[in-house]
């Protein structure tokens, strides 16, 4: 895979980006989160986002999926300037979100939170696209029951399955592996790496688990107080860097 070929540049950059950022800036009131962010991620892979807690993974996420307004900086997806376009654009565009905790509505069953997600799209179509179910069976399973009854790891792929269910290009969520289980972390993991893959999505996660990022994604960008202090493919991902800026 690694070629020595001197004139061969490395494959950060060298494609055209699907998500291009350039000089992002956020401030909640007087406080500035986010610092003048460069990031970058080639289409069809999976890119994490790591870092402590606090540092500003969530407020980066959110501006890229239109909930926050940026005061400076660039957004671009597929080429298109996406800065200026309020959150339910960007949906239409085809960016998938899910938040971090899940968010999931708990008195609804299964099914009515996925009509929900639906119809919150604009979506007139009234059947749940059955790949949903077939990404996550366990969810047809349950289908009649109530969010809230469901495991934590059930929750979770109710929530990816809420953000499938329009069917996004791009996928962003917001440490999807937080207290979950084990054996569902690993296959969520080779659910998104399917949805790369075989389906030609594009995948952006905040994730605080190394194994996960070694095993699952491509590329790595670790923040620090509102900036990214280390990026690379996922090969480049060293112990160094892991002991300065994350929690193990
Ligand atoms: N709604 C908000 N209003 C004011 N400050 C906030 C808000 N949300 C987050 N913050 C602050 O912004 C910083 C980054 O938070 P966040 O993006 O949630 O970090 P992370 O996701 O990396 O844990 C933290 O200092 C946090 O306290
Ligand atoms: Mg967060």
């Amino acid at each position: 895979m690694n070629t020595e070929a001197s004139e061969t540049e490395p494959d950060h950059g060298s494609q055209n980006p699907y998500l291009e950022i350039s000089g992002l800036e956020f401030s909640y009131g007087e406080v500035k989160v986010l610092h003048g962010l460069e990031f970058q991620l080639v289409a069809e892979s999976i890119g994490c986002v790591m870092g402590r807690n606090g540092v500003g993974k969530t407020t980066f996420l959110r501006n890229l999926v239109g909930l926050e307004t940026p005061s400076a900086g660039k957004i671009s997806i597929e080429g298109k300037d996406a800065t200026k376009l309020e959150a339910y654009q960007r949906a239409c565009n085809g960016i998938g979100y899910v938040p971090q905790g899940r968010q999931i509505f708990p008195l609804l069953t299964v099914e009515e939170n996925l009509l929900v997600a639906l119809e919150a799209a604009g979506i007139t179509e009234k059947s749940i696209p059955s790949s949903v179910y077939e990404t996550f069976p366990v969810l047809h399973q349950m289908r009649k029951r109530r969010g809230g009854d469901l495991s934590g790891g059930q929750q979770q792929q109710l929530a990816i399955g809420r953000a499938l269910v329009t069917r996004p290009k791009f996928l962003v969520l917001d440490e999807p592996t937080e207290g979950i289980q084990p054996n569902v972390i690993t296959m969520i993991g080779e659910v998104i790496r399917k949805l790369v893959d075989e389906h030609g999505m594009t995948i952006l996660l905040v994730e605080q688990y190394v194994d996960f990022v070694r095993k699952f994604s491509d590329s790595f960008a670790v923040m620090n107080r509102g900036r990214f202090v280390a990026k690379g493919s996922v090969d480049e991902l060293d112990s160094s860097t892991i002991h300065k800026h994350l929690s193990v």
